[in-house]
């Protein structure tokens, strides 16, 4: 399988638990490596920017006001099969309808406030991580 990388944003509804090393924990033991990392409080305009795909859908302005709300942590992970992996662990996108033990299982409630996020692709990886991290800040590990 191929070593690649993706985008995870730990959400500030998850940051707000405490639950950061948790959450890192379960990537870690699943062979993720964290390669790049940092907590941020994003403006308006990055988190518009972000989820710029999701302008004229009802739930974008509570979104970008969710993810505005506190901070966040964001990173990249790296590892085999890492897109697909990440998105196993996070589980579905509502809560209530993610298998037992995953992360959104077990640390958030509503689709609105949904703990994680996760690239959904290669190519959205390459974006989202763009998007946040110079080349310059992405660490040597597996690789
Ligand atoms: S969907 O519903 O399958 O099309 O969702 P998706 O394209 O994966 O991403 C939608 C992102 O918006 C967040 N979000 C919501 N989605 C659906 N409905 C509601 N009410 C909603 N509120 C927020 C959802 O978590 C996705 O964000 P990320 O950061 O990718 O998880």
């Amino acid at each position: 399988m191929a070593v690649e990388r993706t985008l995870s944003i730990i959400k500030p509804d998850a940051v707000g638990k405490n639950v950061i090393g948790e959450i890192i924990t379960r990537f870690e033991k699943t062979g993720l490596s964290v390669v790049a990392a940092k907590l941020v409080q994003l403006s308006d305009q990055v988190a518009g920017g972000f989820y710029a795909e999701h302008k004229e859908r009802p739930f974008y302005k509570d979104l970008v006001a969710f993810m505005t709300s506190g901070p966040v942590l964001v990173q990249v992970l790296e590892g085999e099969n890492a897109v697909a992996l990440n998105r196993e662990l996070m589980g579905a996108t509502n809560p209530s309808e993610a298998a037992a033990g995953t992360i959104r299982a077990d640390f958030a409630q509503t689709i609105d406030e949904n703990a994680v996020h996760g690239s959904d692709s290669t190519t959205s990886a390459a974006r989202e991580i763009g998007y946040f991290f110079a080349e310059s800040e992405l660490c040597e590990r597996t690789r």
